[in-house]
């Protein structure tokens, strides 16, 4: 997926939900802070930044319907779905299934933040799926993403119609490797993916045997009505310093007065060391920029905030946050705080140069009348930030970023969540979103189309799973999605139904690979989900013993009874992967 520079620079300001790294540059040299303090556990050297993970994973298509939801056929009835399989563990036909359940973007982004399924696999001896999202990656319907994303075409784009594939890719693969009934489906996903898995289980528990769902959102409600996500993110900085939220506040405070003159501007150019701010533009629109971009990263750095280096959006140290506040604390302006922090996520490996070029970025954006044309749909570029997942719809009427148009339209019907502030708990600009406004902004990008707040939760039940079963719901402490999680095991439930809160945890840390600076909480919730997850292959088989015939099994050599779950070496045989 190409994306332009200046919209890279905006990704994390645009996209918080995304589940992982949109580009993977490799870092070319590593300096060690002298801030990180040594009796903390973070150390880096550039060997930590290799991506060794090979997921050995061959491609498949599957076509799937384009409207399940009417038997009436669209013109084009059927477009190829992609999707990946790891054999390689695989043993035979009444084997489990581990089974990624794509969400907003393009597979491979997931294949390469969840290693945990490949030890499942490996320990269940098991198939790995990694399924694609509609309308992501390469799963296209009418021909081609230009096609698919205009505002008709992309009316198959739904959380149900992604289910339903799922649900016939499902059998589509067991016909396709003659694999018995009893051969288990364990469905797994991170974020919007973590929800899927949930909802597919709670839906179709004939069809999964139960679910993974890693720092899943299924409480959009809470996003809306409460700053609890951006509380969290607050949090994580607080419990490093008090001093870093109100820094910040500050940081913004001298932003928003500087900007208003040539001589405050040239005051921010200095202490945040950009390259150049330009004069000819609105100062407030200067200042929402520069404010996006540092907040963006104030953000990522917690959501990603993995304990040891990753390099998602850019590379940055273990628990970046930690080393942002640190180093916040030893300058002298605010400005020059924001700045230090900033520094962290953009210029880690000193990747910047000499001067943060972002704002040359933005000048060239303009020329290439990609900012302006959004510009020009809003009465003021104050919502940039906070309507990031409806603005990169936006922008992308030019199809540079198919994701974020994607993902925009999912914005604007079901996964509606936009986010109030207010200053005091959290630590950005006090925001109240306009409904009216975010619904005429949908209407006008999508031809009438307008979100339904409640829908989801409806048609999903929110947090009253009760009557569901083999679903193990994981958060991270530090991951601000947490905000829309279902955190405690609600009322009434079974006990197959299991909640973990993993403590310095950030966006589904446990799907990840096995790694040596895991804290111990992450470990030892892998292992009560690799403990679940045998529980439920049992269990299928005991629902489903293979003397059922499966309609592939007429035309094969299937005999079923072939999984012998082994209750000792599945707690044991969790390989550790670096
Ligand atoms: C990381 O990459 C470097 C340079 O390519 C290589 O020398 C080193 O062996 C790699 N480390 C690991 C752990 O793979
Ligand atoms: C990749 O998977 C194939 C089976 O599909 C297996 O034969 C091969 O050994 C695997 N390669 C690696 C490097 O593990
Ligand atoms: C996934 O990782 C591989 C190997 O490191 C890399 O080549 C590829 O670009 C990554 N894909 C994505 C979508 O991040
Ligand atoms: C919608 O898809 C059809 C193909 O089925 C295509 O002919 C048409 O041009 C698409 N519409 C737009 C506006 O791209
Ligand atoms: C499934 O069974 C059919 C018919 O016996 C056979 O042709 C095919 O190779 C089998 N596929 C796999 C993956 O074993
Ligand atoms: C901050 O620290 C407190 C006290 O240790 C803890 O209860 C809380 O979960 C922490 N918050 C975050 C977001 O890490
Ligand atoms: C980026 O890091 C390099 C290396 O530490 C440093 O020389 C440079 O001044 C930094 N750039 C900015 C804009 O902070
Ligand atoms: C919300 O936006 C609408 C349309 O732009 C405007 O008329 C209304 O005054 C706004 N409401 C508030 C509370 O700002
Ligand atoms: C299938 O795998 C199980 C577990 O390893 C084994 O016990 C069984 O013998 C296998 N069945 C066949 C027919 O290979």
């Amino acid at each position: 997926m190409i994306f332009p520079p200046s919209i890279q620079r905006w990704l994390p300001v645009m996209l918080p939900i995304l589940a992982v790294s949109w580009w993977c540059a490799k870092a070319i040299s590593i300096t060690t802070s002298p801030w990180i303090d040594s009796s903390s556990t973070i150390t880096t050297s550039p060997l930590d930044f290799n991506d060794t993970f090979d997921p050995n994973v061959t491609e498949y298509w599957f076509d799937t319907v384009v409207d399940h939801f009417n038997f009436r056929p669209t013109p084009e009835p059927t477009f190829p779905l992609r999707y990946l399989v790891n054999d390689q563990y695989y043993h035979n036909a009444s084997s489990p299934v581990l089974f990624y359940a794509g969400n907003e973007a393009d597979i491979f982004q997931f294949v390469n933040n969840s290693g945990f399924l490949w030890e499942a696999a490996e320990n269940f001896q098991g198939m790995v799926v990694f399924a694609e999202h509609r309308y992501y990656g390469k799963s296209f319907p009418f021909g081609s993403p230009e096609n698919a994303l205009s505002p008709k075409n992309i009316s198959y784009l739904s959380v149900e119609q992604a289910m339903a594939d799922f649900n016939l890719l499902q059998g589509h693969i067991r016909d396709k490797w003659n694999m018995s009934r009893d051969a288990a489906f364990v469905v797994a996903g991170g974020s919007y993916g973590g929800n899927l898995a949930l909802w597919l289980r709670l839906k179709n528990p004939n069809l999964w045997a139960g679910a993974i769902a890693s720092s899943a959102t299924p409480l959009k409600h809470l996003l809306r009505e409460t700053n609890a996500f951006n509380r969290i993110v607050a949090d994580v900085y607080r419990n490093v310093s008090h001093t870093c939220p109100d820094l910040i506040r500050q940081g913004w405070q001298e932003l928003y007065t500087n900007v208003k003159t040539k001589h405050g501007r040239q005051r921010i150019q200095y202490e945040m060391k950009l390259c150049h701010v330009p004069e000819r533009r609105n100062p407030r629109d200067i200042a929402d920029e520069i404010h996006g971009w540092v907040s963006g990263a104030l953000e990522t750095m917690v959501q990603y905030g993995y304990p040891y280096p990753t390099n998602f959006f850019a590379p940055v140290p273990g628990y970046p946050f930690k080393l942002a506040c640190k180093n916040m604390l030893q300058e002298q302006s605010a400005l020059g705080a924001l700045r230090a922090a900033a520094q962290v996520f953009y210029n880690y490996t000193g990747q910047a140069g000499d001067c943060f070029d972002w704002v040359a970025s933005a000048a060239e954006a303009e020329e290439n009348d990609l900012l302006v044309k959004t510009r020009k749909t809003l009465e003021s570029t104050r919502y940039w930030n906070r309507l990031g997942q409806i603005e990169r719809g936006v922008l992308s009427t030019h199809l540079e970023d198919l994701t974020g148009t994607a993902w925009g339209y999912q914005c604007c019907t079901e996964a509606y969540q936009p986010m109030p502030t207010n200053g005091i708990t959290d630590f950005e600009l006090p925001y109240q979103p306009n409904e009216t406004e975010y619904f005429e902004r949908c209407k006008q990008r999508w031809e009438g189309v307008v979100p339904r707040p409640t829908w989801e939760e409806t048609m999903f039940l929110s947090d009253n799973i009760q009557a569901g079963s083999n679903i193990f719901l994981t958060s991270g402490q530090l991951d601000p999605w947490r905000a829309a999680g279902i955190q405690s095991v609600p009322r009434g439930s079974p006990d197959s139904i299991i909640v973990r809160i993993i403590e310095n945890g950030a966006h589904h840390l446990d799907l990840r690979h096995s790694h040596p600076m895991d804290p111990p909480s992450v470990v030892e919730v892998r292992k009560e989900e690799m403990t679940a997850m045998e529980k439920w292959i049992i269990r299928w088989r005991n629902l489903y013993p293979s003397s059922i015939v499966h309609a592939s099994e007429q035309r094969g050599q299937i005999v079923g009874q072939r999984y012998k779950p082994d209750q000792e070496n599945a707690k044991t045989r969790i390989s550790t992967i670096l």
